[in-house]
Order: structure tokens, then sequence, then C-alpha cells
């Protein structure tokens, strides 16, 4: 079989998830989104009281929990002990509370192992911040999505738009500063490019262009390893 294991890393509003769930439908591939399991976490810690400061209650917690992540006719379900969170782990509180879990190194070995096994067969493209570098440094595609700051602030202001939250650009700038700083400086597991991962800046183009870009690299590299099976 010369199905890859896609993996697409980058900062907030890079278009992973566009990008990353069209690559999937183009190839077809899984999709899985790993920070979702991160929110999934936060999520049933923060309705647990689970403090944020104890890592090891956080590694338990992950470690006692049991998350699905369910695709079917082109809508993306996340499932926590068997209920459907899909829309609530996409608050902005829920956010919040996910970069925390995220330095849990505890919490980060349940949920890459979770990752590891969900792609043990190929043919799946994960986004995140350390899929290429930590979950599958020999992933057969690593990309590295990437965009001017400036562009990828305006694509938030846009998201919060569409939700109803009317905020200034300015606002929205500082925020993503602030998370890229979060997601580049902390100590486990921080977002960086893997030495072998293909940059894609896209701050010119759209999501349905950096997708085909990205496919077009993942046939050629499927049948560079179709061949070196054959040899
Ligand atoms: O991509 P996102 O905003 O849904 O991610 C939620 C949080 O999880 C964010 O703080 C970054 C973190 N995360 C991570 O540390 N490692 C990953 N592989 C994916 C997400």
């Amino acid at each position: 079989m010369s199905r890859l294991i896609v993996t697409i890393d980058g900062p907030v509003g890079s278009g992973k998830s566009t990008v990353a769930r069209r690559v999937a439908e183009l190839l077809g591939y899984a999709y899985l989104d790993s920070g979702a399991m991160y929110r999934a976490v936060a999520w049933k810690a923060l309705r647990e009281n689970t403090p944020f400061d104890c890592e090891e209650k956080l590694a338990a917690l992950a470690g006692a929990t049991r998350i699905d992540l369910v695709s079917t006719d082109g809508s993306y379900r996340v499932l926590v002990d068997g209920t459907d969170v899909t829309q609530q782990i996409r608050t902005a509180a829920v956010a919040q509370a996910a970069s925390k879990v995220a330095v849990v190194a505890g919490v980060r070995t349940v949920l890459v192992s979770e990752q590891r096994r969900a792609a043990e067969r190929g043919g799946v493209v994960m986004e995140g911040r350390d899929i290429g570098t930590v979950v599958f440094p020999d992933a057969g595609l690593k990309i590295f999505l990437d965009a001017a700051v400036e562009v990828r602030a305006e694509r938030r202001r846009l998201e919060y738009a569409q939700k109803g939250e009317r905020l200034e650009f300015s606002e929205v700038l500082e925020e993503v500063r602030q998370r890229d700083r979060r997601d580049r400086e902390r100590a486990v597991s921080p977002l960086v490019r893997a030495r072998d991962a293909v940059l894609v800046d896209n701050t010119a183009m759209g999501a349905e262009e950096t997708a085909r870009l990205i496919v077009l690299l993942a046939r050629e590299r499927e049948a560079a390893k179709a061949e070196a099976q054959q040899v």
C-alpha cells in the first residue's frame, strides 16, 4: 500500500483545518484534528472542575477519557465518553483551557499514543502543532503551513464575525501574536517546523489552491513509495 501519513502543522489562522480537511477529501484519506483532542480533555476538565495547576490529575483525566473523532457524510463530530461535544469545544473558554492542558507532558503522552494508533494503517491527514516533529517523525509528507501574521489575524477576525462576535482587527492581531508566542515558546512539544517539512506559505493563496498544491506533493510521494516497494 502506498497510502501515506500526511502531517500539517502550523500556527493559528494558517488555514490548517480547512486545508487538511480538503486534502483528506481529495486524497480519499481520513482526517484527524489533534487540536480537537486537547480541546476534548479541556472540556471535560472544566466540567469536572479539575484544577488546571494539577498535572497529575489532568494526566489521569486524559487517560480515563474516551475521545472519538467521527467523520460521516462530510461532517466531523467529536465525542467525549459518548457525548457529542462538537460545538461545545469551540468556545473561547475551552480554547484557553486547551492551551493549558496542552503544556502538560502526561496529557500529551496519552493523546500522542491515541494519535499514533489512529494512523496505524496510513491514509491519514493529521493536523496540529507537533505532528511532523513528535507524533510522526517518519511521516511520508510533512507540511508546515504558515501565512503573514496580519493575514492570519484577519482570517480569525472574519471567523469571529461569522459567529456574531465583532472584534477590532488590532485586538485579534494581539490575540494571535500571544497564541503564537505560547505555542512556539512552550517547553513541551513547541510549534517548530520539522527540518524535512515543506514550508507552504499561503499568505497569497486561498484554501482550495493550498489544498491542491499539497495533494500534488502527496501524489508524488505516493508514487515514489509505490515504486520503492516494487524494487
Ligand atoms: O488547533 P486548536 O486551536 O484546536 O488547538 C487547541 C489547543 O491545543 C491549542 O492550544 C494548541 C494545542 N495543540 C497542541 O498543543 N498540539 C497539537 N498537536 C494540537 C493542538
